[in-house]
């Protein structure tokens, strides 16, 4: 890790607009890293309560378990996917944090959940790892809560084949971010940074090189993936607006679809999404959906994992599923594709042939 990660950390937190950015090997250590940070700077504290969307990846929801924080699950809107102001206010007083993620490249109403935490003293995260580029209320998702994370494993939007960011405007919380991220030693701190912590620890030069103050791993990435992610940021703008084009197509094809929930958009700004996803009325449209675009070649997934804490890991480690109807509905009824910039138009309009409700 050195000079091509420097850089693509430099120049990802300007495009992103903030601060502070640090590199990482994939976007389930981001999220990781960025737990052991908050709790080592006593952002957070052991056992305390954390939301987080049913509706996500599992490696959003395991640091909270494995770091010994007590997740909170909420429930997604139908018609965004996200987690709204509506269901979080029921169990927001409650909480010490909220590690939201923002779903597909769609958000709810982010500005007021981001209002509603501030009012509460809730400290908001964003796992913004499915949701580069996307804009609401004028502001980049990732740009809401104290710190964001993102993935570039291939399939994301951009992409170092494997990588991950942790960016916050925070500067202590980034100091922790730069302990945390190698083996808890002082040494990619600033050198005013160090002395302080030295001082503060009384350790001298020498034995400074293998003083280790925090928990930490070492999540650092090589300078391959630097040099990837420096060949990928000048072509931000092309792939976040192809997939937003794309998206406009299959919203297009869906508008007179009612076999299917209609996703509402209209708040955003921009929609950057890397898969698409398809909500069926019922099971059995679900099943006629799933063969018509296996039968057309298109391969299929679940949308994410589903309401996770149905995943054998969360009921193992937690407790039994818990009530989160919409994020099981779209479990049960739901698929998605994948929404690449390198599309072709035969292809979009093989899709778009897809998602069209058959006729008679
Ligand atoms: C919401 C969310 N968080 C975290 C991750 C983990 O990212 P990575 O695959 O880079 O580990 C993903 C991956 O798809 C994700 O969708």
């Amino acid at each position: 890790m050195s000079e091509q990660c420097r850089r693509f950390e430099a120049g990802f937190a300007a495009r992103q607009g903030r601060r502070f950015a640090v590199f990482v090997d994939n976007g389930s250590v981001a999220n990781l890293l960025l737990i052991q940070a908050m709790l080592n700077a006593d952002r957070f504290r052991p056992g305390g309560k954390i939301g987080f969307s049913a509706l996500t990846w599992p490696t959003n929801v395991m640091p909270l378990i494995q770091l010994g924080l007590t997740p909170v699950p909420l429930d997604c809107e139908l018609a965004t996917l996200n987690v709204s102001p509506r269901g979080l206010a029921p169990v927001l007083n409650d909480l010490s944090g909220l590690f939201l993620t923002n779903v597909l490249g769609f958000c709810d109403d982010l500005p007021r959940i981001r209002d509603d935490c501030a009012a509460a003293g809730v400290t908001l995260l964003e796992d913004n790892c499915e949701s580069l580029g996307s804009v609401v209320d004028g502001r980049l998702l990732g740009n809401f809560g104290l710190a964001a994370t993102f993935s570039f494993f291939v399939g994301h939007h951009m992409s170092t084949i494997e990588g991950g960011m942790v960016v916050t405007d925070d500067e202590e919380l980034y100091e922790h971010l730069l302990i945390g991220r190698t083996h808890g030693w002082d040494r990619n701190l600033d050198a005013s940074a160090a002395a302080r912590l030295r001082a503060g620890h009384g350790v001298d030069d020498f034995y400074a090189r293998y003083t280790f103050y925090e928990l930490a791993s070492n999540f650092r990435p090589t300078e391959i993936a630097g040099f990837l992610g420096n060949t990928q940021l000048p072509y931000w703008d092309e792939i976040v607006t192809r997939r937003a084009d794309n998206f406009a197509r299959f919203a297009a094809a869906l508008a007179d679809n009612d076999e299917v929930h209609r996703l509402d958009v209209g708040h955003m700004d921009l929609v950057s999404n890397f898969a698409m996803p398809v909500v069926c009325r019922d099971p059995g449209l679900a099943g006629r959906y799933r063969a018509r675009f296996d039968g057309a070649g298109v391969e299929i997934r679940p949308v994410i994992a589903g309401n996770v804490t149905r995943q054998p890991f969360y009921r193992r480690h937690v407790s039994q599923p818990a009530a989160c109807p919409n994020a099981d509905l779209v479990h049960e009824n739901g698929f998605y594709f994948g929404n690449n910039p390198e599309l072709t138009d035969d292809e979009l309009t093989l899709l778009c042939a897809q998602l069209r409700k058959p006729h008679g």
